[in-house]
């Protein structure tokens, strides 16, 4: 169809009437018209449209054609049945019989006895020259449509075409671009020489009909990404349950620390004890809540192994990682920038920002040599990726780090400075034990996932975040979490 119009307007230069043209190549209308408009958005051809008005067969027309005129139906009739009534004729061919007749009449094919009232035919044999007509009519034939139209066979009816003529484009064939690179293609080389579509970058795309991400994910995915740029190795971080060893004796947080207590951790009832540290570093860890050591007085209180091994729901991802510098200073040290990004469990009063069940984001760095103005760095540096350059830090008390510092950010929404996170330079009495050398320090900082994800998404309280409240539409509408820096 492209081709035998491009053809034309080669021969002719234009094309007066799509319509005429589309019933010469005995198409229809609206198949050409698709091709025109393809044809037309390349620029390959200029298609004015235009209305005219133009005689068609009516139904009534239609039906003549189909069934035969009611004169020659009447006529047919008649000459089956000679001697038949006038009112018989009507109540076998009904409203058809009706017409029929009259026209019949007039046509003197048929006749009333004037004295038996009964019909027969006056001639032997008739031509039905309407319906021929029409056929003619349909087939273009020059025909006179008077007599047609005034019968209602034959009406105006408003008709669309084109003209069309060549476009900037033009050109006698058009090559349409392949939309897809096939394995034919490919393996042929015929690649290099095919014009390929275009990539629309405005198309929306489909609209994936499951699968879609939380929040949560989507910002932990950008900030994972972050901290891989940055050159930080992710820790595994899959145990959710740990003895209090690891979550609180390890990181030199004493037994009778407030935040060890029922009110503030969940503890496990089966299994209620752990055997997940061994007794050499058991011993030195003991020795150093008692006692003390490299330079610290310890706690001066009786250490009991039974507290250390109560299972806990983690109440920090720093119980994974006190297990990993152990294992680090057991392995023979190198220098190591650590993250995880997973789930926390507090005994928490829930409220609009609080949950009992939370994301912390961690980040350790274990080095030679670094200290203080280090963790500043790394902290402002992690920030600024993800689009938070006015930070503040306020001294603050960890047991395992010092010193310590609450982090905070300038919220552009709140307009006020908000804590963003806590960190600190590990304690020696924590890394000594475990086997790290004297002269390696570490340096760790944590914050929530949720915080960000909060603020990235207009998300005011935590409960249309996480948990069984949470709208599934707005899950599936949230766009991709992009932070706003200035790269
Ligand atoms: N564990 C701390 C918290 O839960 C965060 C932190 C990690 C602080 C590492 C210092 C060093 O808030």
């Amino acid at each position: 169809m492209e081709e035998a119009l491009l053809s034309e307007l080669v021969a002719h230069d234009e094309i007066t009437n799509s319509f005429e043209f589309a019933q010469h190549l005995n198409k229809s209308h609206q198949e050409l018209a698709s091709a025109i408009s393809s044809l037309s958005m390349d620029e390959f051809i200029i298609a004015e449209h235009r209305e005219q008005l133009v005689p068609e067969l009516t139904d009534k027309g239609k039906e003549f054609v189909r069934e035969g005129s009611p004169e020659v139906i009447v006529y047919n009739y008649v000459l089956n049945n000679p001697g038949v009534s006038q009112a018989q004729i009507q109540t076998t061919l009904g409203e058809v019989g009706k017409f029929g007749f009259s026209q019949a009449m007039k046509n003197k094919w048929i006749g009333i006895d004037k004295e038996t009232k009964l019909v027969n035919v006056t001639v032997d044999h008739v031509d039905d020259t309407v319906k021929l007509q029409l056929e003619a009519f349909q087939r273009n034939e020059e025909v006179k449509i008077d007599e047609l139209r005034k019968r209602k066979l034959i009406d105006n009816v408003k008709r669309s075409y084109f003209v069309i003529r060549k476009g900037p484009n033009f050109a006698p064939h058009r090559q349409k671009p392949e939309a897809e690179l096939t394995y034919d293609m490919v393996r042929t080389g015929n690649w290099k020489t095919t014009t390929f579509k275009e990539y629309n970058f405005n198309a929306k795309g489909k609209y994936p009909a499951g699968g879609h991400l939380h929040p949560l994910l989507k910002v932990r995915a950008q900030v994972r990404n972050i901290l891989l740029d940055m050159g930080f190795e992710e820790m595994p971080t899959n145990t959710f349950v740990v003895s209090s060893f690891w979550n609180f004796d390890a990181l030199f947080q004493p037994q009778a620390h407030p935040a060890r207590d029922a009110h503030d951790t969940f503890f496990i009832k089966s299994p209620e004890f752990a055997n997940d540290f061994e007794d050499d570093y058991r011993q030195r860890v003991q020795e150093v809540h008692e006692r003390g050591g490299y330079e610290s007085i310890g706690f001066r209180y009786k250490w009991s192994i039974d507290d250390a091994r109560k299972n806990v729901l983690r109440t920090h991802t720093t119980a994974n990682s006190s297990k990993m510098l152990y294992k680090l200073a057991q392995n023979g040290f190198k220098p190591k920038k650590y993250f995880s990004i997973d789930r926390v469990f507090r005994n928490e009063t829930l409220d609009a920002t609080h949950l009992a069940e939370f994301h912390q984001i961690e980040g350790v760095v274990a080095d030679r040599n670094i200290g203080l103005a280090d963790l500043i760095g790394i902290i402002a540096e992690f920030f600024r990726r993800m689009g938070i350059t006015d930070i503040k830090f306020k001294p603050a008390y960890n047991p395992y780090t010092e010193p310590s510092m609450e982090i905070f950010g300038y919220h552009p929404i709140l307009k006020k400075w908000t804590e963003i996170g806590n960190s600190g330079v590990f304690r020696p009495e924590m890394l000594r034990p475990m086997g790290l050398p004297e002269d390696v320090n570490v340096l760790g900082w944590g914050l929530s996932l949720e915080r960000p994800t909060m603020i990235q998404y207009s998300i005011g309280n935590i409960r249309d975040l996480f948990g069984s409240k949470l709208e599934l539409s707005g899950i599936q509408s949230n766009p991709i979490c992009r932070f706003k820096t200035d790269e």
